[in-house]
Parts: C-alpha cells; sequence; structure tokens
C-alpha cells in the first residue's frame, strides 16, 4: 500500500501527458472564469453534452460581470437541456457575490472559493488546481471509484465514513508539482478508462497496483449504494393545443424546472379553468400516453392530456404564460422531458 502510495502520482502524471486529454474547450487557459463555468456544468454532466452548451454560454456571457448582470431568466435559457437547473441559479448568484465581495476578480485561496454558491470542497479544488496551480485535491464521484479501486476501500463512498477515508487518501496521494496535469489526469482515467461497468484495466497505468484488478473485483468496487429505492411521484401537465401552438407557463423559482417554461400542470378540471381564463373554448381532452423522468431524488410520472382548444383572436397570455409555435418546440429552451412531451403531441396532432 506505501509503494503504491507513492508511485500513483508519477504514473497518472505520465499517463496523463501521454494519453489524456489536452484540447477541452477549458483546457490550456488559467482563466479561472472559464474553468470555474466548465467544472460547474461537468458537475452531473458528460463532456460531450457540455461543450456545446460551455461555447454558447461563454458568448453570451464572455466575463463575470456580464454574467452578474443578466436576468436569471436569460441565464436558464442557456441551461435549458442540462439539467440540476440549481447549478444555474447557483452560477447566478455566485457571479454577483464575485462582482459585490471580491470586485469583480475571481477569489484566488481555495477555502474562499469553497465557500461561493455552487462550489464544494471538491470542485473549489479543480478550480485553483488549473487557474492557479494550486496543491488540493479533488473527489467527485469518478475519483470516488479510481481511488476505491486502486486502493480497495471499502464502504459505500457515499457514507460519511468512507468519504473522510477517501479525502484522507486523496490529500496523501497529491504530488509536490505538476498539480494540473495530475488533477486532470485523475478526471481522464475515471471517465475513459476506469468506467463503472466494462473499465479497460489491460490500458490502466495503475494495472499492476490496483487491487480491484489484482482480485478481479472492478464490479464489486466501488460499494454500491445499500438498497435505496428512488421514490415515485407523479403529476398531470396540460398540453393546450390550439392548432399551431401550445401554451406554457413559467414555474416559480423553487422546486423541479424552478424558473424554467413547462407545461401547465393539472387535470380535466385545471384545463376548464385555464381555458376560461385565458379566454379559448375547450374543443376535446384526451390523455396521452404517460412519460417516465428520473431525478437524482425521485422518479417521475408525467400524465400528458391533451386538450384541443380555440384561442380566439390570438388573445395575448399573461405574465409568466407563453404560446409556444409547434416549429419551435425542437428550439425552445425547454427541459427535456417538456421536449419529449410536446414531440409526442405533433405526432398525435400532425
Ligand atoms: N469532469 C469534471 N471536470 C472536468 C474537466 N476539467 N475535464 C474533463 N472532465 C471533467
Amino acid at each position: 500500500m506505501t509503494e503504491s502510495l507513492r508511485i500513483f502520482s508519477a504514473r497518472l502524471i505520465k499517463w496523463q501527458r501521454e494519453h489524456g486529454r489536452h484540447d477541452l474547450p477549458w483546457q490550456n487557459t488559467r482563466d479561472a472564469y472559464r474553468i470555474w463555468l466548465a467544472e460547474i456544468m461537468l458537475q452531473q454532466t458528460q463532456v460531450g453534452t457540455v461543450i456545446p452548451y460551455y461555447t454558447r454560454f461563454l458568448e453570451r456571457f464572455p466575463t463575470i460581470e456580464s454574467l452578474a448582470q443578466a436576468p436569471l431568466a436569460s441565464v436558464l435559457e442557456l441551461w435549458a437541456g442540462l439539467g440540476y437547473y440549481a447549478r444555474a441559479r447557483n452560477l447566478h448568484r455566485c457571479a454577483q457575490v464575485i462582482v459585490t465581495d471580491h470586485g469583480g476578480e475571481f477569489p484566488k485561496e481555495v477555502q474562499v472559493i469553497a465557500g461561493l454558491p455552487g462550489i464544494g470542497r471538491s470542485t473549489a479544488a479543480a478550480i485553483s488546481a488549473f487557474a492557479f496551480g494550486t496543491r488540493a485535491a479533488i473527489l467527485d464521484g469518478n475519483v470516488k471509484r479510481v481511488l476505491a479501486r486502486c486502493f480497495g476501500i471499502e464502504g459505500f463512498p457515499g457514507s460519511a465514513k468512507t468519504e473522510k477515508a477517501l479525502w484522507l487518501l486523496a490529500d496523501t496521494l497529491l504530488p509536490a508539482k505538476n498539480i494540473e496535469a495530475y488533477t486532470q489526469g485523475l478526471m481522464d482515467l475515471g471517465s475513459t478508462l476506469c468506467t463503472r461497468r466494462k473499465p479497460f484495466c489491460s490500458s490502466c497505468p495503475m494495472h499492476a497496483l490496483c487491487i480491484a484488478r489484482r482480485e478481479g473485483r472492478q464490479a464489486e468496487l466501488p460499494v454500491s449504494k445499500p438498497g435505496k429505492v428512488l421514490p415515485e411521484r407523479e403529476t398531470s401537465l396540460l398540453l393546450l393545443n390550439d392548432g399551431k401552438r401550445v401554451l406554457l407557463e413559467r414555474r416559480p423559482p423553487a422546486g423541479i424546472w424552478g424558473g424554467l417554461l413547462t407545461l401547465p400542470e393539472g387535470g380535466t378540471a385545471e384545463a376548464r379553468v385555464f381555458a376560461r381564463r385565458h379566454g379559448f373554448s375547450l374543443l376535446d381532452m384526451q390523455p396521452l400516453p404517460s412519460l417516465r423522468h428520473s431525478f437524482s431524488h425521485f422518479h417521475l410520472n408525467i400524465l400528458p392530456l391533451l386538450c384541443t382548444v380555440e384561442a380566439r383572436a390570438c388573445l395575448v397570455a399573461e405574465a409568466g404564460w407563453q404560446w409556444l409555435e409547434h416549429v419551435e418546440i425542437e428550439t425552445a429552451a425547454l427541459p427535456t422531458p417538456i421536449r419529449r412531451l410536446l414531440r409526442g403531441m405533433l405526432q398525435k396532432v400532425g
């Protein structure tokens, strides 16, 4: 074990230089804003999905100031489809804190960074390493898997005890220099070779050291969460369709899809209320096939109700309400399951 501890970082740095990723859009810069944005987007989303969102976001908000000054709705709009929208709300709030409390300059001390909205210990360490060369340990889900396998750490990594052991290990492994290549190497190893299922052990620089590989226990480490079943929730959503357009509602800031445009919640009774309020007649109501969407903390079963309506003289919707043209369904800023429901509706109504 002590021998493995000694050689882990040198092997990882050498491997990263030869086989790691060097041309991602957030690499080859010391701009803390660009690095911070990437790390937040990458918290729960894969590199391939993040890249186009990252590019668009920076085009629209090239500086921390421009982000801080923007309305939250326009930040959420650029985030639509990435999921975990609390990240976007925290990012916006964080930009405002940096402007008001730090004169618009991204702070340099890792403890200060870790105290900013939406930035925990691991993300703060990644930003500090890449932007300022600070020697600080990262420990996200991928890194937990690499360390649990390589060093044979037993116990569910989400438990306080195992997490503490992993942080201690992550701190112990830090190299004296080359923190950037080392940190990137941990991320690259976790996402390209030491994958959750079917890891590519024969190409791994830790092949000889790795306890899971030596004992053939790659499928058992890290230990998975003990018997946790996510709760099921159910909601009905209304597709109020006038043949060319469908009515959307902006959600209040808190809760799922907070601040985003979605379909109004409700069944037949609510459909009648909305019809009265928005001045259209309800011609027909029919249920569409249900759709299941999984969030991190629960599964949501969506029961869509297609309502055919006749909108008189194109009434302007109230604040918070918006008619969406069918031709805009593919391009509008919508949560993914809402877009799926709208596609299902188009298949039905043509
Ligand atoms: N995942 C989290 N941070 C990352 C980074 N900087 N590069 C690639 N994947 C990552």
